[in-house]
């Protein structure tokens, strides 16, 4: 971009070319001259002008043409075009704007007018293009940001799935490796003689640390088993239809007796007849993992002394959209304070290192909901009451394959 600008006048009368050129020249501008529609475009696609100065009535192309024709190729349509054309001329006005002309100069004009008509276009030409380029520069930044958010979440991700394996298994590295010292200097003694204590002692030992190694192995498989979870693997979902109160009743059956010695009160409030066409794993996984949580996180392995974990279902109230369920886990514990609620669906979130599976339930949850049952969830707490509430759809949406 040149000081001032560089015009293109495209003027089929010698003389007005000679003046325009002149004026414009004078001004400190970068005059270009064409006599006719042809050598225009032809000059113009060589190198764009800041602006094209355009005589309507030419021989040949006219002035219309050669506008539409600039409007019509991607490297010229930015260049902002005036027509020239004469006071009276209305049509050439509207026909002029019609064809993408940004301004209209009437001859005979004034030289005053042509120059701050010019440099407010060449200006404007400008500010629009220098906007194009922060938009652009934006619109890749926020691209890099998501795409470094996407790899630091998925650093994060495989950084938790590492840690959280890495106890079992080196548990497991280390049972075995002592089985396998243990078991050679058996087999050494073997030569020298065994007695039958000894054999009972070895045989006593070994399985006791195959238990352990077992103990370790299970909670490694339980670990992956979770991991595969938060990705959700939709293909294994099978869809069917249920009716809540069944599923609910079914899912929470195998914690009853944990909670009851917890001395913790389950109720459950989940009329019959919310007829589901759903996932119902998901939706029983869901269930399981919210009341645990509020088993151990509310009340702790020391229970309350009237505890009360509370599942409720309804569906949607009039005047909230219909085919929608709202599905709510009540406990009446400590409570999550302010700074963890608002991590607790990020994965390996978790308040208690080093039990269960390390703060992937949640997020399992949450991924659950929104991917596979089309619902939602969010939580309130304060100390006494806290309530995840979830809304889904009666009928969950198709999984995409
Ligand atoms: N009902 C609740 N009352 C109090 N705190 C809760 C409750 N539910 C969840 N939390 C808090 O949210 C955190 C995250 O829960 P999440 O289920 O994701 O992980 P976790 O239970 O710690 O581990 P995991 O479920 O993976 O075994 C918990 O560590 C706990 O601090
Ligand atoms: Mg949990």
């Amino acid at each position: 971009m040149s000081g001032l600008g560089e015009i293109l006048v495209v003027e089929d009368t010698p003389a007005s070319l000679k003046l325009l050129s002149d004026l414009l020249g004078n001004a400190g501008y970068l005059v270009r001259q064409a006599p006719d529609g042809e050598l225009a475009l032809w000059s113009a696609s060589a190198r764009p002008p800041e602006l094209v100065l355009l005589d309507v009535n030419m021989p040949g192309i006219d002035g219309f043409e050669v506008c539409r024709r600039l409007k019509a190729d991607p490297a010229l349509c930015d260049i902002p075009v005036i027509f020239l054309s004469a006071q009276y001329e209305m049509d050439d006005k509207v026909r002029g704007f019609q064809c993408g002309a940004v301004d209209f100069i009437a001859k005979p004009y004034q030289a005053e007018e042509v120059l701050a008509r010019a440099q407010a276009h060449i200006r404007l030409a400008r500010t629009q293009k220098a906007l194009k380029e922060t938009l652009e520069e934006l619109r890749s930044a926020r691209a890099e940001v998501a795409r470094n958010e996407r790899m630091a979440a998925l650093g994060a991700l495989v950084a938790g799935v590492a840690h959280e394996l890495n106890t079992p298994l080196g548990n497991s590295v280390l049972i075995a490796s002592t089985l396998e010292d243990r078991a050679r200097a058996f087999s050494d003694q073997i030569g020298a003689g065994v007695r039958r204590s000894d054999l009972e002692h070895f045989a006593a030992d070994t399985a006791k640390a195959a238990g352990l190694l077992l103990r370790s192995l299970h909670k490694s498989s339980a670990l992956v088993e979770s991991f595969k979870q938060v990705a959700v693997d939709q293909s294994s979902e099978r869809r069917s239809q249920f009716d809540l109160a069944d599923l609910v009743a079914q899912a929470l059956q195998p914690l009853k007796a944990g909670l009851a010695a917890d001395g913790l009160l389950l109720d459950i409030a989940v009329p019959r007849g919310l007829r589901m066409d759903s996932y119902s794993r998901p939706v029983a996984h869901i269930l399981q993992q919210l009341v645990r949580n509020a088993q151990l996180h509310a009340f702790g392995a020391m229970g309350s002394a009237d505890g009360c974990i509370r599942v409720q279902a309804a569906a949607q109230e009039e005047g909230e959209p219909c085919g929608l369920l709202r599905l709510e886990v009540l406990d009446n514990g400590c409570g999550i304070t302010p700074g963890t609620l608002e991590r607790i669906f990020d994965p390996f979130f978790t308040t208690r290192m080093g039990t269960g599976t390390g703060g992937l339930g949640l997020h399992v949850v949450h991924n659950l909901l929104c991917h596979v049952l089309g619902g939602q969830v969010s939580v309130e707490s304060a100390p006494g009451a806290t309530c995840f509430r979830i809304t889904l759809p009666l009928t969950a949406p198709a999984l995409s394959p």
